[in-house]
């Protein structure tokens, strides 16, 4: 039996937020698991073994929580994202319901009406910050409208999923920072979000409604909120900000997406590749387990280094390149099996319809300047002002 690689690198410095490739290719080369000491974590930096892993929930348990820190991994069990089947098929079920891909159909007309209006005013001006002008714009106004919170908690959720966010990782002086917010919103959750002050139509009013039915016990709504929030927002800004990067970066890219449309969905999956913007989740193994000739121990915290599996060099060849031609359509920046990402089908629309808009009117992107995110739970840019370039 081989012994497990050590390393004592650390996933939650400054540096390696916002820049963990470097990291991620050292474990790599150290084997298919290697153990993180300073918090207790067996990472998984390869392809094969993240997806494996995601395959077998009765191995890697996403019931014990799916974060870091032990505590926040008890506080949050019970949302979809932390359950095991049948109560995750439950929960899902409900959960998913206006997310399903049929769903999208309904939502479509208003975002691309939006992705309009924002391209053709910002593009107008010339020069903006595509994340907080840009990318922000689809999330903060059509799903935020689509939970259907409450005024004051709209204003906030941004502020909200960030918080939720950085308390996924160990207990640093970001998670700390974090906490009153996260106070903040469970207590909304909990006292605010309640029938009578949620939009009727919206996905929030329609778990309590579904409650109301019997198909959700009543004590999971304001927690299910967490997995509207929280996951809903910076992820699609996150990726979509990437993806004007990546673009800015290698405009031969570009003019290749705007010479041929049926390009976007292949480069929308090579920007989530690339720079996925959830780089890890973990899982708990419920029974001694064997990975690649490593035995690990049940009771184990394994993470998935899905930032890194997107990146290994023995799945994807020279890995990264950014190439739109690649069709990597098996990545792993929205998970996969039980808890593959059940907004995926919106995050790909919303996408869609702004790259489609940006390809009608703008030739070019030029970075002026860029600020990364710090975040425990997410990776990449939190400002990037760009000047577009059009023909006319
Ligand atoms: C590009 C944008 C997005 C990325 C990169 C992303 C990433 C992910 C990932 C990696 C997971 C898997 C979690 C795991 O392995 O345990 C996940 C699950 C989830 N995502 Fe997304 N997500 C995005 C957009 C969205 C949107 C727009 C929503 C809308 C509500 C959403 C809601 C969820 C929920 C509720 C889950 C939990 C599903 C479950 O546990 O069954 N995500 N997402």
């Amino acid at each position: 039996m081989a012994n497990v690689p050590v390393s004592d690198v650390d996933l939650y410095t400054d540096e390696a937020r916002v820049d963990p490739y470097p990291i991620y290719e050292r474990l790599r080369g150290q084997g298919p698991v290697v153990h993180l000491p300073r918090y207790d974590l067996y990472a998984l930096p390869r392809y094969e073994q993240v997806r494996t892993a995601l395959m077998d929930w009765k191995t890697f348990t996403s019931a014990r929580g799916v974060f870091v820190d032990p505590e926040m991994n008890a506080q949050l069990e019970g949302i979809t994202l932390c359950s095991d089947p049948p109560e995750h098929t439950m929960l899902r079920g409900v959960l998913g319901r206006p997310l399903r891909q049929d769903r999208m159909r309904d939502v479509a007309p208003r975002i691309e009406a939006e992705a309009d209006r924002v391209v053709t005013r910002l593009v107008e001006r010339g020069r903006f910050d595509a994340a907080t002008e840009l990318a922000e714009h689809l999330p903060m106004t059509v799903v935020s409208d689509l939970v259907g919170l409450p005024d004051r908690g709209r204003a906030k959720m941004l502020d909200w999923a960030a918080a939720i966010w950085d308390v996924q990782g160990p207990a640093n002086a970001r998670f700390a920072k974090a906490m009153p917010s996260v106070e903040e919103f469970i207590a909304f959750a909990v006292n605010d979000a309640v029938p009578g002050n949620l939009d009727p139509d919206g996905w929030a009013a329609h778990l309590y409604q579904a409650a109301d039915r019997g198909e959700l016990p009543r004590d999971k709504c304001p927690v299910m909120m967490l997995d509207y929030v929280t996951p809903s927002l910076d992820t699609t800004i996150l990726a979509i900000t990437n993806t004007i990067a990546l673009f800015a970066r290698h405009p031969d890219q570009w003019e290749l997406l705007r010479s041929d449309r049926t390009l976007i969905p292949h480069a929308i999956n090579e920007s989530l590749r690339l720079e996925s913007p959830v780089p890890q989740f973990s899982r708990v193994l419920t029974e001694d387990h064997e990975i690649d000739g490593v035995a690990l121990p049940a009771g184990s915290r394994v993470a998935l280094l899905y930032g890194s599996a997107n990146r290994d060099e023995r799945h994807y060849p020279d890995p990264t390149r950014f190439d739109i031609t690649r069709r990597p359509s098996d990545h792993l920046a929205f998970g996969r099996g039980e808890h593959v990402c059940v907004g995926m089908h919106l995050a790909r629309l919303e996408m869609t319809a702004l790259l489609e808009r940006l390809a009608d009117r703008v030739t070019g992107f030029e970075v002026v300047s860029s600020t990364p995110m710090i975040n425990n739970g997410l990776r990449g840019l939190e400002h990037l002002e760009v000047i577009a370039h059009t023909t006319g």
